[in-house]
């Protein structure tokens, strides 16, 4: 017989921002993960804790795999919903065949993570962080005409492969900087073409293929989907330009590693930029870190990471948890069949 509970039990698998916790609070009892905010529960021990406190919801993040086996550790859990708006991390049809919803955070962190691929474009074309090492090895003895001397942004033509809410919104800040922008889908997108030509910006639908070899600077913005996995390999590195910089802030499994660095080490690209790597995280030793940060600037998977937006986030994840455990429809649910990161 189920045992009578006051309230609904939560487990967090990280220490998350207070916002959050206020909404979980409100209605729930709630279990945070003793782990420091950085280091993430192993899939064992969120399956014990899930176990234990008999748990009805789970407040997740990207690096915690739930698979069927985590959802099956609480015959409770009513709901899984995770801080990011990608949700590969997560089995969806298994939960859907549990009948668990499953919840993400679309939309509101779109804007500071085109904040970011704009902040890596520009610092990789204008070896900002080269050039920050040169000054700290106390290398700048003088003003020189060739000195660190990068690619322009402004003029040139920005691939976008991926027009959601994020790829439009890297495309909308493409008016600053006085841009061309291209971009490509499974299909054009009219409406987005209308949004952006509102912004001055307007954006040409090209096959992939044509995008890369036309396209200056390439921004990859496409959810982790089957379709999308490996869809940057060696021949498509090899059709863009030598002088192109290569821009991956959605997903590490969306591009070869093995090739990007071919394309680094033969000179078919100028230079990479990656918010997300596969292995991620990249380890310190890795082969691709032969090319930086001349070649190669990598940030540790911090898209979204401003203080408002992960507030945000926090929030609105913990709002699908408190729908859900009232029986109402989440706020913020996944839908099954994803086409593109919001
Ligand atoms: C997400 O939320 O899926 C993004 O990867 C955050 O950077």
């Amino acid at each position: 017989m189920p045992m009578h509970r006051d309230a609904d039990v939560v487990y967090v698998t990280r220490e998350i921002p207070d916002a959050g916790i206020e909404v979980l609070e409100s209605n729930c009892e709630v279990h945070v993960s003793d782990h420091a905010s950085q280091d993430p529960p192993s899939k064992d021990e969120i399956i014990t804790r899930l176990r234990k406190l008999k748990a009805d919801g789970l407040f997740c993040m990207l690096p915690d795999e739930i698979d069927a086996d985590v959802l099956d550790a609480s015959a409770n859990l009513r709901v899984v919903s995770t801080l990011s708006v990608g949700y590969d991390h997560i089995d969806i049809d298994a939960a859907a065949e549990r009948g668990i919803a499953v919840g993400h955070t679309p939309g509101v962190l779109s804007e500071t993570c085109a904040d970011l691929v704009w902040t890596l474009l520009s610092a990789t074309a204008r070896r900002i962080v080269e050039g920050h090492q040169f000054v700290e090895d106390g290398e700048w003895k003088t003003w020189a005409p060739k000195m660190l001397t990068g690619e322009d942004i402004h003029g040139t033509t920005l691939g976008i492969i991926g027009l959601g809410k994020i790829g439009t919104a890297v495309a909308k800040r493409g008016a600053g900087f006085d841009v061309n922008v291209c971009y490509t889908s499974r299909s054009s997108k009219p409406e987005r073409e209308a949004e952006l030509a509102e912004c001055g910006i307007d954006a040409t639908y090209l096959p992939l293929g044509d995008l890369l070899k036309r396209s200056d600077h390439v921004s990859v913005n496409v959810p982790l989907t089957d379709r999308t996995t490996g869809m940057i390999g060696r021949e498509e590195f090899q059709k863009m330009k030598d002088d192109a910089i290569f821009v991956n802030t959605a997903r590490g499994e969306v591009v070869e590693t093995d090739a990007l660095y071919e394309a680094l080490d033969k000179e078919w690209i100028s230079r990479a930029c990656l918010d997300v790597t596969a292995p991620e995280p990249l380890p310190p030793d890795h082969p691709l870190l032969e090319f930086a940060p001349g070649r190669l600037v990598v940030t540790p998977h911090i898209g979204s990471a401003s203080i408002p937006t992960r507030n945000q986030m926090a929030k609105m994840a913990a709002e699908n948890i408190t729908a859900a455990l009232r029986g109402e429809p989440l706020p913020n649910g996944v839908r099954t069949s994803s086409t593109s990161i919001s």
